[in-house]
């Protein structure tokens, strides 16, 4: 989703600026601009497409100037042009910004200064902000802003540079997260902090509502009641390999093969393996209050959600607590019935989701105890739940989430744990689950090892219209997951369902042109989704399947069997999953997708 960057300093802004956009390209983006101010004008570079094409530009139109800022749009409100890529301008042409977010009144905003007599180029909502800006500017820049970002409903993380105040950067931010980076005599601002580590560790976020003044000789930060608030700075903790492919392809395929790793960071230094039991730091202080839920409500999008119908399925059978998985975008819309005693978790794994973060603060306005599982540190949702757990998967940048799900899963399997043992689960089946999790990480490598296998065969299916994803219980939410990733980096049409709900419809489908991917590990359900297959087989859809190692008997049904290791039903996800993230990535790369940035998707929507 858009990205904002800037940088006032003693150096040239801009090629500081386009490495910060290169950084934020995994959020995902349709056209990218840099406005850099010098000697009191702002000059202006914009393109659509990549920032490569960008680059190009400033070839041959390089930008001078010590202050600027850039902008990596993801269009909202009008096409991916060139027209309508950032940043935009008042009607003066002074008043320069950048803008991430949905103003939703622009409609009543626009007939008003249209009224007015402001003339609009763009189909986007944000000229409005630069226009309304304009309007209410009587010598007094940072006055106009704030009354300005009064008027609009919606969301905003928003940068202004203007040949009215040249030596100034303003940004504020409401739903949108602001970074500022805090350097010697220099200053950075982004969405995130990867643009920002080259330069500084020293950073601070605004909250929504504030906003901060950018100068020469240091920042003010304030509310936009132009209440003054004491911002101070942490240090951010941050490898630059995070950042890097480290010899890999795409950042996906990284990502696929750092999940053993990923995998025993989630669990690492929060169990006792032998008394079978969980310690998570962060829920310490709360851990009665879960414990006694009345119920437990998830609430996330995306492969967050389908994690949270796996922490469903766990907590339910071993922790015994009711528990609803809800989709955010849907939760805070219908007046879902929650109070005091429950518990409304939210799984996100860039923490800035914000649908994810509206149904979070619905929970709250509840009542309910609020926890996040969150993987970006120091997050809108991390910093906004009363307590929550990390999952430690380290920076995710390929678009589709692979190691943030599998380390969620994991964390869920901690908490389920760590609910259970205080309930009614035995010490044996604590040390046997707890035994078990800890040799999750080296399963997945050896279903890793059969990656040359999975590419193999993955070619036999990349020309293929549509896929049908089958599994039951725990295997249920990976079928969804599987048909989530094909289709999303892909781009082939993809179905995750329920394996016994097929004859409710799907059916209909299968024929030779329809290749399914059951999930059918060896498990109390086992004979039930043979039956499925051979419903399947006698309709001449073509199978593949995930199995456990050792069922001979699998092969005489499927037409590709990829084998897993067995492990304990409840923790099959974290296996089951691996073989359909690699078969995703081979036929995107196959089909000549882009897997890291698939077309139209972003890797933090922070619009609703
Ligand atoms: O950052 P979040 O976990 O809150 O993101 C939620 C979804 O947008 C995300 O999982 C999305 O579905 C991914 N592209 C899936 O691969």
């Amino acid at each position: 989703m858009c990205g904002i960057v800037g940088y006032l300093g003693k150096q040239e802004a801009a090629p500081i600026l386009l490495g910060g956009l290169k950084r934020l390209e995994y959020r995902g983006y349709d056209s990218a601009g840099i406005a850099v101010m010098n000697g009191g004008d702002v000059n202006v570079v914009k393109e659509v497409g990549k920032i490569r094409n960008l680059e190009s530009a400033l070839d041959t139109t390089p930008l001078k100037g010590f202050i600027g800022i850039g902008h990596t749009r993801w269009a909202t409100h009008g096409e991916p042009n060139k027209t309508n890529a950032h940043p935009h301008v008042d009607g003066t042409g002074n008043i320069v910004l950048f803008h991430n977010g949905i103003i939703e009144n622009y409609a009543s905003l626009n007939k008003m200064l249209q009224e007015k007599g402001h003339v609009f180029i763009t189909e986007t909502d944000t000229e409005i902000l630069a226009h309304l800006i304009e309007e209410f500017y009587e010598k007094d820049l940072e006055k106009a802003i704030r009354h300005a970002l009064h008027e609009v409903d919606g969301t905003y993380g928003l940068a202004v540079i203007s040949k009215y105040d040249p030596n100034k950067i303003y940004v504020a931010r409401k739903g949108s997260p602001i970074v500022i980076g805090v350097g010697k005599d220099e200053y950075f601002v982004a969405s995130d902090v990867t643009p920002l580590v080259n330069y500084t560790r020293d950073v601070f976020y605004l909250e929504d509502y504030e906003m901060a003044i950018i100068t020469p000789k240091g920042v003010t930060t304030k509310t936009i009641e132009n209440k003054k608030i004491e911002k101070k700075t942490e240090r951010v903790t941050f490898e630059l390999e995070a950042i890097e492919k480290g010899g890999f392809d795409h950042f996906m395929l990284k990502e696929i093969y750092q999940q053993p790793d990923t995998i025993m960071d989630a669990m690492r230094g929060r169990i006792l393996k032998d008394e079978g039991i969980v310690k998570l730091g962060g829920l310490e202080k709360i851990e009665d209050r879960l414990v006694k839920a009345n119920k437990i409500v998830f609430t996330a999008s995306g492969t967050s959600w389908i994690a949270a119908l796996i922490g469903e399925y766990l907590i339910e059978e071993f922790c015994r607590i009711p528990v609803e998985v809800e989709y955010a975008s849907e939760f805070r819309y219908r007046n879902p019935i929650i109070d005091e005693d429950d518990v409304v978790i939210a799984i996100s794994q860039s923490g800035e989701t914000a649908d994810t973060l509206a149904a979070l603060r619905e929970g709250k306005r509840k009542g309910a105890l609020t926890l996040g599982i969150v993987n970006s540190v120091g997050s809108t949702i991390a910093r906004e739940t009363d307590a929550g757990v990390y999952i430690h998967a380290g920076h995710e940048i390929g678009v589709a989430s692979t190691k943030a799900f599998t380390s969620q899963v994991t964390v869920l399997a901690l908490i389920t744990l760590m609910i259970a043992r205080r309930k009614n689960m035995s010490s044996e089946l604590g040390k046997a689950m707890v035994n078990e999790l800890l040799k999750i990480p080296e399963k997945v490598q050896i279903i890793l090892h059969q990656n040359d296998y999975i590419r193999d065969f993955a070619r036999r299916y990349k020309d293929e219209r549509n896929f049908l994803y089958l599994g039951r219980g725990y295997n249920f939410p990976v079928a969804l997951e599987g048909a989530l990733k094909l289709k999303e980096i892909s781009y082939i049409h993809a179905e995750g369902y329920a394996a016994a709900e097929m004859k409710h419809g799907p059916i209909a489908l299968i024929d030779k042109d329809m290749p399914v991917v059951f999930l059918a590990t060896k498990d109390v359900i086992y004979d039930k989704v043979i039956s499925n297959i051979e419903e399947v087989k006698a309709r001449g859809g073509r199978i593949i399947c995930i199995a456990t190692q050792g069922d001979e008997k699998i092969q005489q049904y499927a037409d590709h069997v990829i084998y897993i290791p067995d492990t304990l039903r409840a923790l099959t996800p974290l296996l089951s999953v691996i073989p359909l993230q690699l078969l995703s990535y081979h036929v995107a790369v196959m089909r000549g997708c882009d897997v890291d940035m698939p077309r139209n998707l972003a890797k933090s929507v922070t619009v609703e």
